[in-house]
């Protein structure tokens, strides 16, 4: 859980430069990754897809990409990350706390949420509000950053997170201290079972988890029904 304002004022301060960050300390996997969660929404035939916590849109885009003909709505409560997605040609934009979305029950058969619900003010009352959202049948996609579980890798990702992905970010951005707080909050966020059990509080019927890169990343497709 996190400080709302807090991040707030941090993506308002990396907004900008976003994307690049991304590319450069992931070497480029976010890319893939965010194709893969595409694909796996894509086989969902969905109707109505949100997209929350869009930011610079780039999840929406792959999404748009695999599903050209589905409706897809990105909300983000940063209107200067959202400028980055209209930059990019992502124009269905909403402004939207996921703490308290502005739609009705059951509205959205397929909702996403990459690199999100970390940054959320309360990780079971956004899952909450994602599953009102979502129609009797629908889909969650989380997918966020993890701690791996191989005891040499584990230490090594740590050490990457706390003392070398805020450097380079802090150069790439300016925003040193964003980082820092955003890299730390990883540590914090629940992993594997652990995030398995709290998406299964929140009323969600099933959850499959997808471990990516040797579990840097993680992917978890929870049903509603
Ligand atoms: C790391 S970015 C992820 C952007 C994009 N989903 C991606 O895959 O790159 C996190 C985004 O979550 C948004 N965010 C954090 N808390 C939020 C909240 N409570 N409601 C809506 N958006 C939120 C931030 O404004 C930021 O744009």
């Amino acid at each position: 859980m996190q400080d709302a304002g807090f991040v707030r004022t941090a993506f308002a301060g990396i907004a900008s430069r976003y994307v690049l960050a991304n590319h450069v300390l992931s070497l480029g996997i976010d890319v893939w990754w965010r194709r893969l969660t595409a694909r796996l929404v894509a086989e969902q035939q969905p109707r109505r897809i949100l997209d929350l916590a869009t930011g610079s849109g780039d999840l929406a885009q792959a999404i748009r990409q695999a599903c050209p003909k589905v409706p897809i709505l990105g909300a983000d409560f940063s209107v200067p990350m959202m400028r980055e997605a209209q930059h990019r040609n992502f124009h269905q934009l909403i402004a939207a706390d996921g703490m308290e979305l502005p739609f009705h029950d059951a509205s959205f058969d397929v909702l996403t949420v990459a690199f999100g619900l970390r940054n959320m003010a309360s990780w079971p009352g956004a899952l909450n509000e994602m599953r009102r959202v979502l129609t009797a049948k629908g889909h969650l996609f989380v997918l966020d950053f993890s701690l791996p579980t191989l005891p040499l890798v584990r230490p090594a990702y740590l050490f990457y997170l706390k003392h070398v992905m805020p450097r380079i970010a802090g150069w790439i951005t300016g925003q040193r201290a964003s980082y820092e707080y955003l890299c730390n909050s990883v540590e914090r966020f629940p992993s594997g079972r652990d995030m398995e059990s709290l998406i299964l509080s929140c009323g969600f019927n099933s959850v499959q988890t997808h471990r990516l890169n040797l579990g840097i990343a993680s992917l978890y497709v929870a049903s509603a029904g």
